[in-house]
This record gives structure tokens, sequence and C-alpha cells, in this order.
């Protein structure tokens, strides 16, 4: 590998750097492009090299991939020093939201090789799901330079249609702060049934992360594993009753996802 640029080193960058780093990419294939002093001071903490602005990459500089990781809103601007320099040469792939394949190719030309993927914010701690989309030039040794890339933030899927990045972004993308969210409510009710808030809490929090390993190490899948806590008459049945009735989670959250997903289209415009 002769090298890969990071555009945008802030909370997502910063968890990919460590997880490149980590699996054994050294810190001299890396070179990050950060305004930021504190991305920066990360990056050179890990003997990673740093510039503030793309414009001062080098003349002859010729990386394998650019990976880019700025804010939605910055994209526009932040890729400008790269048409001008690096044009097509690189593979590109992005981790914007909403950012389509289009926009890129718009930007870079019909030519280039681009990589869009929607990681969600357990990529921090490196159990992100990363799901990712090749344009056509993408050929196979880049492709796996991304899933490599990607895989050290967590897991990776690939889709061939484009169109399902929004129904992505909707599921896995936005899906943690619906986790946040039922963790709350457990908790909130836990609280309603007489516990004590901080042990409603630490109660909902523990139940939601058990739930969750158990749900990925088991080999039956999620339905089998809410049936075998389920006993009849007992306890789980009741609340399942509610939770499963006809204005229970399921329309709920189809409800959820479809405004998700057209809001990521909107987006996306
Ligand atoms: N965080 C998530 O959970 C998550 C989930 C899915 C997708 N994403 C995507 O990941 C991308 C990064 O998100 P983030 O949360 O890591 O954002 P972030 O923490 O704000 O990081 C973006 C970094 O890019 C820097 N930057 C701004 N303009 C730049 C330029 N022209 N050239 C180079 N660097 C520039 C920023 O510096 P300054 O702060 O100095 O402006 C900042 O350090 C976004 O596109 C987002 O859609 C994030």
């Amino acid at each position: 590998m002769t090298g890969l640029v990071l555009l945008g080193c802030g909370k997502m960058g910063q968890a990919m750097l460590a997880g490149w780093l980590e699996r054994g990419i050294r810190p001299e294939e890396v070179l990050v492009v950060d305004p930021g002093a504190q991305a920066r001071e990360f990056a050179e903490a890990h003997h990673v090299r740093t510039l503030t602005d793309a414009q001062r990459l080098p003349a002859d500089f010729a990386p394998d991939m650019v990976i880019l990781a700025v804010k939605p809103q910055s994209m526009a601007e932040a890729v400008q020093p790269l048409v001008r320099q690096l044009a097509d040469r690189p593979v590109y792939l992005s981790i914007a939201a909403g950012k389509t394949i289009a926009g890129f190719e718009g930007w870079f030309g019909p030519a280039a090789r681009i990589v869009r993927a929607m990681p969600n914010t357990p990529a921090a701690i490196g159990r992100g799901m990363i799901v990712a989309c090749a344009n056509a030039n993408v050929d196979r040794a880049a492709r796996e330079l991304a899933d490599r890339l990607l895989g050290a933030v967590g897991a990776v899927a690939w889709v061939e249609d484009e169109g399902l990045m929004d129904a992505v972004t909707a599921v896995s993308g936005s899906g943690p702060a619906y986790v946040f969210l039922l963790i709350e409510t457990l908790a909130a009710a836990g609280a309603a049934a007489g516990l004590p808030p901080d042990l409603a809490l630490e109660l909902a929090r523990r139940t939601v992360a058990g739930a969750g390993e158990l749900a990925l190490a088991a080999s039956e899948g999620p339905d089998q594993l809410r049936r075998n806590v389920t006993s009849p008459g007992g306890t789980t049945e009741a609340a399942l009753e509610v939770l499963m009735g006809e204005a229970g989670l399921a329309p709920l959250m189809r409800r959820a996802v479809a405004a998700a997903t057209r809001r990521s289209r909107e987006l996306a415009g």
C-alpha cells in the first residue's frame, strides 16, 4: 500500500484511524488532513503525518485511497483541493451521511472509483455496523481495501443498489438512537414501577447490552430467544401482549423507520 489520506479526523475519523493502526496499517502509510488542532494532535500522537489543508498535499503525492470523513455540509468545499490535485486517480471512500455516489462522480469525474459507506456510532468503540456501496469503477482490490478499512470499526455489509442506503440509514445509521430511547423508556418505566431511578437505569442499560450480545452470539434468531424467555402465563408474556398488540412496537417501528427513510431521501435530494 502506498498511502491513505484521511480527510477529516473528528470522531469517526479518529475511531477509524485507531482501528487501522491496531490492525497493522503502519502510521507512515497514512496522512491526515484536518484543520483542527485536536484532530492533528490525535494523529500525531499515533505518529501519523498531518496537514492542515489539502492544498498542501505534495504535488507528486499518489495515495491509493482517500477517506472522506468530514461532515456532509463541509464536503463540497473540502473536496475541491482533491479535485484539482488528485482528480480521479485515488479511490474515494466516503462515510458522509446522505452524500451520493453521483455527487462524488460530479466532483471527481465519471471514471472515479467511489465507495459510499454508512457507519453508526458504535464504530467509536469498534462495534459499528457499516454498510457500503461501490460504483461500477471500483475493482475487487479497491473493494477489499475499503472492506478492510471499514472493518476496523465494525462489521461490514455491502449492497449493490445504492437506493437501499436510505433504508440502511434508517435502520443501522439512526438505529443506535432507537436503542438509547429503549434504554431511557425502560428505565423510566422501571422507576414508575417503584425502582430507584439509578437502579432502573442500570438494569435497563445492562439488559439491552446483554440481550444485544446474546442476540449476536446465539445460534437462534431473536424470535426464538424471545420465546425462550416467555413462559405461558408468565410475566414476560404479560408484557409482550402489550408490546406485540395492535398498537405495539411493530407498527410503531415500521412508521419510525419509514419516516427516517423518507427523510434520508429528502436530504440526499
Ligand atoms: N459520528 C457518527 O456517528 C457518524 C455516523 C455515521 C456517519 N458519520 C459521518 O462521518 C462523517 C464525520 O462525522 P464526525 O462525527 O466524525 O464529524 P466531526 O467529529 O465533526 O469530524 C469532522 C472533522 O473534519 C474536519 N474538517 C472540516 N473541514 C475540513 C476540511 N476542509 N478538510 C479536512 N478536514 C476538515 C473537522 O475539523 P473542525 O472541527 O476543525 O471543523 C473535524 O475534525 C460525517 O460525514 C458523518 O455524516 C458519522
